[in-house]
């Protein structure tokens, strides 16, 4: 992580499958743009029900339909040196977000927010898709490629372009 110019993280409840499918379609577009040096892309959960594990075998085969491989994440919980390392900690729902203004130390100088906002969606939570159907997990797919969009347009005008050019 020493070269990136910005830290993101990605977080939800059980890290199985909406902040997995988030870190997956976001690191894609970061790749394809060039970018992946300059972006360090986590994600982890506030509970701890799933540490270590892939994510959920619907999550994986919703996004290996729309060309994200997932397979090579695996669970874990949020910690508190996670605000020492990422500059923008992202949830994906109120509760999450509530979950972690707890645990966030007073030091913490980053962006702690709802990440569906950066998109265009007239909703600003995604929803936990754990306990339904199939077409839960694409609307988690179709709200987190538009959202990914836009936080990447955030940080191309904000934070990447204040940084110098890497070397
Ligand atoms: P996620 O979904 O927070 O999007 O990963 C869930 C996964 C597991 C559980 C809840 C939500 N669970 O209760 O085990």
């Amino acid at each position: 992580m020493a070269n990136t110019d910005v830290a993101v993280l990605f977080v939800c409840l059980g890290n199985i499958c909406r902040s997995p499918t988030a870190h997956g379609v976001f690191a894609k577009r970061v790749t394809e743009q060039g970018l992946a040096n300059q972006i360090h892309i986590d994600s982890a959960g506030t509970g701890d029900w799933h540490l270590g594990e892939q994510p959920d075998p619907r999550t994986l085969l919703a996004a290996q339909q729309r060309g994200y491989d997932l397979s090579h994440l695996r669970a874990r919980q949020v910690k508190t040196t996670d605000f020492d390392r990422f500059d923008y900690i992202l949830a994906m729902d109120r509760k999450n977000l509530a979950n972690l203004q707890q645990l966030q130390p007073p030091h913490f100088t980053g962006h702690l927010r709802l990440f569906l906002p950066f998109g265009q969606s007239a909703m600003d939570e995604v929803p936990d898709p754990y306990a339904g159907g199939t077409e839960g997990f694409e609307q988690v797919l179709d709200m987190v490629e538009q959202a990914a969009e836009g936080l990447l347009a955030h940080l191309r005008d904000g934070p990447l372009n204040e940084s110098p050019p890497s070397q």
